[in-house]
């Protein structure tokens, strides 16, 4: 069965939103099967977008991604990773629809509530940058 990783970034833990991240998410039926509040390193984050390092945004975003206490969680469920990303929206939460977790609930792309993995591949990567196989249930 398909797994995706989803993050309730700092400005999502601080807005009190991780309930109705997870409201969303069970409602459609994705099983949840880890979560934990963390405090994300530099370390981690660097890990996590090393992709975006060359990007122009990624001090700023390095910088927000470590500015509070997360919630990383791993999903399941048929095409867990698509689905996800229909329930959060597009990453500009400007272009995201109403609807959507960052249609509903933002409007800048940095602070933009949530993390899902884009493909497959990377949700297996994410996961086990967040988690180890013991705490998968
Ligand atoms: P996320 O899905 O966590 O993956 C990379 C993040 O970079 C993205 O969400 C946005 O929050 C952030 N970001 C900031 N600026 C941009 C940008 N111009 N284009 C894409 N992503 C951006």
């Amino acid at each position: 069965m398909a797994q995706t990783f989803v993050m309730v970034k700092p400005d999502g833990v601080r807005r009190g939103l991780v309930g109705e991240v997870i409201r969303r998410l069970e409602q459609k039926g994705l099983r949840l099967k880890a979560m934990k509040l963390i405090q994300v390193t530099p370390e981690l984050a660097g890990k996590h977008y090393e992709e975006h390092r060359d990007k122009p945004f990624y001090g700023e975003l390095i910088s927000f991604i470590t500015s509070g206490p997360s919630v990383p969680m791993v999903w399941e469920g048929r095409e867990a990773v698509q689905v996800a990303r229909t329930l959060m929206g597009t990453t500009d939460p400007v272009k995201a629809q109403p609807g959507t977790i960052r249609g509903d609930f933002a409007l800048a792309i940095t602070e933009n509530i949530v993390h899902g993995s884009d493909s497959e591949e990377s949700a297996e990567r994410e996961i086990s940058i967040y988690f180890s196989p013991e705490e998968l249930v």
